[in-house]
């Protein structure tokens, strides 16, 4: 080798070397402190200001609505099916065209991409399977219901099934690896919810075998067993150990220990976050499985989860539940020091944007509703609009701000309050102050109105004792000195309307007089972003 094509070599080496390097050291991952999470973006806590398209828009027809939506809604990611009927027309042949489209336009668009592994599992059936599966019933079998009548959702039982899924999801992951050097995909995840509605598990004679068996290992340690609030003890029968919740549990196991191995085969080619989506119990009234979906991860069976599928990062509800408290206890469940809270689904509706709020506030790392895209409906750009406001307005403002907030939310700076349905106020402590929010759109001295949905909500990040950010709609904010200034008069010093640009506020207006009298700034239905320094005298 002549000398200059021999450094030519060497540098060529050297810049593969620092780009290989590059990747890795950006990929996107979790971390933990403090029992809050943080995505990692770039190197950077990343908050996913999320929307999910509808099931069947991830084709090149439908995609520009999507994006359309994506604009509309300020969004800066994307959920989005990729569909193992489509990837996997024929055993072993891989298409991966629409994985491209997805990267390229999603590129364009400057969003990141959560990808939906439509597989094994859509909403608890084999929907998603390619048609060389779905035509061979023996090989790929469906559960049996409990009188042997065949139930609309695949065995997790089937080890050709689960093979084929391994086969096929490693292949997706390892030419993401290829195709994705820039870490447009933030996150996998894996299957859709599921778990199988309409029998608590599988009561086929493979199934009732396994049932009858011993209960593996990993589910007798007494810190599972305690987590599960059974007795501890050192080995029995699913029956025996499990009792009345047996069918569910065992359902639970198969379908987790299913995906848990899914999800490895992928990460070992390419280590992605991944996450499971739950369809939701009732977290208030511990129902039995046979009024949910059986085997999802549901707050029940976390440890079963956890032990199960430890290649998956986090399980995440999907949030279609309605009432103020039944979601609260939903997003307490869910956030746990092993779990990152993150809100992949939920309906995309006025009352639910104000969760988000208190994602953040958790330290959780991201929010999307469902159904973004008009999916083809013809929906006009007015009618886009309106339905996607109530994220849209908050996102519009959050967006600019989103690494200072995911920043803050991992450091545990900021706390947040929504307004529940009794529409009652409530109070912050921040050490030497206290907040007061009230809730509603009731002008100076008047009345709220009874009647009207309870969208309020104000987050408050702390940036040093007496000067804070204050992020809100529908709701009114005042002060009390508390802790050493308990006691005594204090007043605003300063309080500035405006946005975060580039990672500094830029205020665009001071308020004071009608605007902060009364007690404190009132905020209106458009989410306003304020800094506010108190002072005492
Ligand atoms: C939850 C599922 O996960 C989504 O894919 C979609 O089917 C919605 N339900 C529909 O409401």
């Amino acid at each position: 080798m002549k000398k200059t094509a021999a450094i030519c070599f060497a540098l060529s080496l050297l810049t593969a070397g620092t780009l290989f390097a590059q990747a890795n050291r950006d990929m996107p991952r979790i971390i933990e402190k403090d029992g809050r999470h943080a995505l990692l973006v770039d190197g950077k806590p990343f908050l996913i200001l999320g929307g999910q398209a509808h099931n069947s828009s991830a084709w090149p027809a439908m995609l520009p609505k999507v994006w359309l939506a994506v604009e509309k809604m300020h969004a800066n990611t994307l959920e989005v099916p990729i569909y193992w009927e489509q990837i996997e027309p024929q055993p072993g042949r891989f298409d991966f065209s629409l994985i491209d489209i997805l990267l390229t336009q999603s590129r364009k668009h400057k969003v990141h991409l959560v990808l939906l592994w439509f597989a094994t599992w859509k909403n608890g059936s084999n929907h998603y399977m390619p048609e060389w599966m779905k035509t061979d019933a023996a090989k790929y079998p469906n559960i049996n219901g409990i009188k042997g009548q065949p139930v609309d959702s695949p065995s997790p039982h089937s080890d050709a099934t689960m093979q084929a899924d391994i086969h096929a999801f490693a292949a997706v992951m390892r030419y993401l690896k290829k195709a994705d050097m820039r870490h447009t995909v933030i996150m996998v995840q894996v299957e859709n919810e599921p778990g199988a509605w309409g029998s608590m598990r599988d009561y086929s004679p493979v199934a009732q075998k396994l049932f009858d068996g011993a209960v593996p290992a990993e589910l007798l340690s007494p810190a599972v067993l305690k987590a599960l609030n059974r007795p501890v003890v050192s080995g029995g029968t699913w029956q025996s150990v499990f009792g009345e919740r047996a069918d569910e549990y065992f359902h639970a196991w198969s379908v987790a220990r299913f995906i848990g191995q899914v999800a490895a085969a992928g990460k070992k080619e390419y280590p992605l976050p991944m996450y499971v989506n739950a369809a939701l119990r009732d977290p208030l009234t511990n129902p039995m499985a046979n009024s949910y979906e059986s085997g999802g991860p549901t707050d029940n069976v976390f440890p079963i989860w956890k032990a199960a599928a430890p290649a998956i990062d986090l399980l995440a509800p999907d949030i279609y539940l309605p009432g103020h408290e039944r979601v609260m206890k939903v997003i307490d469940l869910y956030h746990r020091p092993d779990n990152p809270l993150f809100v992949p689904e939920a309906a995309l509706i006025p009352v639910n944007a104000k969760y988000l709020f208190e994602v953040i506030a958790r330290g959780g790392i991201g929010f999307s509703p469902f159904g973004i895209d008009d999916n083809g409906h013809g929906e006009t750009a007015t009618e886009l609009t309106a339905r996607l406001a109530p994220f849209g307005q908050e996102y519009g403002v959050l967006a600019p701000m989103m690494r200072e907030l995911a920043e803050w939310s991992f450091e545990g700076k900021i706390k947040a309050v929504v307004e529940g349905d009794d529409h009652a106020g409530q109070k912050i402590e921040l050490g030497e102050w206290q907040a007061v929010v009230s809730f509603g759109a009731e002008k100076r001295g008047g009345k709220l109105d009874p009647n009207a949905e309870p969208v309020g909500k104000l987050m408050i990040v702390q940036l040093n004792p007496n000067k804070f950010v204050v992020i809100g709609s529908l709701c009114h904010i005042t002060f009390h000195p508390a802790g050493s200034n308990a006691g005594k008069t204090w007043q605003y010093l300063k309080v500035e309307e405006g946005r975060y640009v580039n990672g500094v506020f830029k205020p665009s207006r001071i308020l004071n007089g009608d605007e902060t009298d009364w007690g404190g700034p009132r905020f209106g239905a458009m989410p306003t972003v304020l800094q506010v320094t108190l002072t005492t005298r």
